[in-house]
């Protein structure tokens, strides 16, 4: 794969399905474990992060299959086997963040209290991210989770604990870590209370109620659920990921006389803010629901055609809904004419990399008017990204994080001249085809 990438000879034209959705691929893998059958999901996204999740739920017992888009999961033989290993067992979360904070809420109370338990690891970039915030909650639930080098960060060995229900108050509104202590509550004794998850993805309770878990919804997105309960085995169509498909979207918003399709796109309200921002950035969006909901998932075919571009604000309340766009959407505020702003994202500085601060740097290598605060960006616009010569491009930085990746793609094809990722690879964390993709709707694959 070619690190260089020169500026498009033209708009984008076309239309395509994105990938799997990760956050429901990550679940459909994870929640196999618990289930009492086997489980299936088709259009199982097979990519670098979900395959993490896949080889821990197979470490874990599970019988897991995956061709051709099915994924088959069936839960093998239970906790109790684990419990006679003489040694912990070992799995590497890769790059991901799911499949850490999952696991960490599911293993406290479905290992059992006797056994050696599982050291959970990760690459670089998720040793340093924040385990705390799932951590302290489910110590408050009786688990027993040590951190073996950093307080608060992998490697971390997990124990089996008998849990007690607690009511929690979420410090942010994460979905990884209201879906931890959702399955954290399910293996404990009593009604496991979340509060504060509002706006965050609701992927994991829409799966939970397919598999017949009862939850009560306490309104504002605040949750219960009674431990203890059975979770039936499930056969899940997984949606295309807006998160994927945001970035092919952005760039017909972006680029004049282009339209581009996704076709299978998740429309799951948690999901679809940054369709929302293209909007009020003078794109036409369309949305077809004809397709109608699958097994708790909602999904349509989205239409994004470049219109009339005008600057977007984006706060606090909104970021859960496109918490995964902003670095595109970043790109997109080079091309609107006046300032964009984006508050209320602190949370961007634990992902992957900081991507405030990445988006930042490498927008400005192209020329951008950036400016970066504590918690978002300012960028006013309209700019000409600027590239550099074929001899000597300008390098942007991804710091192997595969939407910096993605997100600067899209920039460097509104860029003149020629612009190089430090690592194109890294997109196969989410969206191993990105570059064919992208090729396809420049109609120069
Ligand atoms: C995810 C939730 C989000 C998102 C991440 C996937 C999930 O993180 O950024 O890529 O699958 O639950 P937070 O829950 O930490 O906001």
């Amino acid at each position: 794969m070619s690190s260089l990438l020169s500026c498009a000879p033209g708009p984008l034209q076309g239309a395509l399905c994105v990938p799997g959705d990760k956050s429901v691929s990550h679940r459909a893998a994870l929640f196999g474990l618990f289930a009492t059958g086997p489980c299936r999901a088709t259009g199982w996204l097979d990519a670098a992060d979900t395959r993490s999740s896949l080889a821990a739920v197979r470490a874990l017992g599970a019988e897991v299959s995956y061709a051709d888009g099915v994924l088959e999961v069936a839960p093998g033989a239970g906790p109790e086997a684990l419990a006679v290993r003489g040694e912990p067992v070992a799995i590497d979360c890769g790059n991901s963040g799911t499949t850490a904070r999952l696991l960490l809420g599911l293993l406290a109370g479905w290992l059992p209290p006797a056994g050696p338990g599982v050291v959970l690891s990760g690459d670089a970039s998720l040793s340093k991210r924040p385990m705390a915030r799932v951590i302290d909650p489910l110590r408050d639930m009786g688990a027993d989770i040590t951190c073996l080098e950093t307080p608060g960060r992998l490697p971390i060995r997990v124990r089996g604990a008998k849990l007690t229900a607690a009511e929690h108050h979420l410090p942010v509104p994460s979905a990884q870590v209201k879906t931890a202590l959702l399955l954290a509550g399910l293996n404990a004794a009593g009604r496991t209370v979340v509060r504060g998850g509002g706006a965050s993805r609701d992927h994991t309770e829409r799966l939970l109620r397919v598999m017949g878990v009862q939850l009560e919804d306490l309104g504002d997105g605040d949750l219960a659920v009674a431990g203890g309960q059975v979770a039936e085995r499930f056969d899940i169509a997984v949606p295309g990921d807006p998160s994927s498909a945001a970035f092919f979207l952005t760039a017909a918003a972006m680029i004049p006389a282009s339209r581009v399709t996704v076709t299978g796109h998740a429309l799951n309200e948690g999901r679809v803010g940054a369709l929302r921002v293209l909007r009020r950035a003078g794109a036409q969006v369309a949305i077809d629901r004809a397709r109608g909901p699958r097994q708790g998932e909602m999904l349509g075919d989205v239409t994004v055609a470049h219109d009339q571009p005008r600057p977007f604000v984006i706060t606090a309340e909104e970021i859960p809904t496109l918490v995964d766009e902003i670095p595109v959407l970043a790109v997109l505020a080079t091309a609107l004419p006046g300032t964009s702003v984006i508050s209320g994202a602190a949370e961007l500085r634990v992902k992957e990399s900081d991507r405030l601060a990445l988006m930042a740097a490498n927008l400005k290598r192209l020329g951008a008017e950036v400016t970066e605060y504590p918690d978002g960006l300012e960028i006013t616009g309209p700019v000409r990204l600027r590239g550099g010569t074929d001899a000597d491009p300008v390098v942007l930085e991804t710091a192997g994080d595969h939407r910096i990746a993605m997100a600067m793609a899209i920039a460097a094809l509104t860029a003149e001249g020629r612009c190089a990722l430090d690592d194109p690879g890294c997109v196969a964390v989410s969206y191993p085809d990105f570059f064919t993709a992208l090729d396809g709707l420049l109609n120069r694959g």
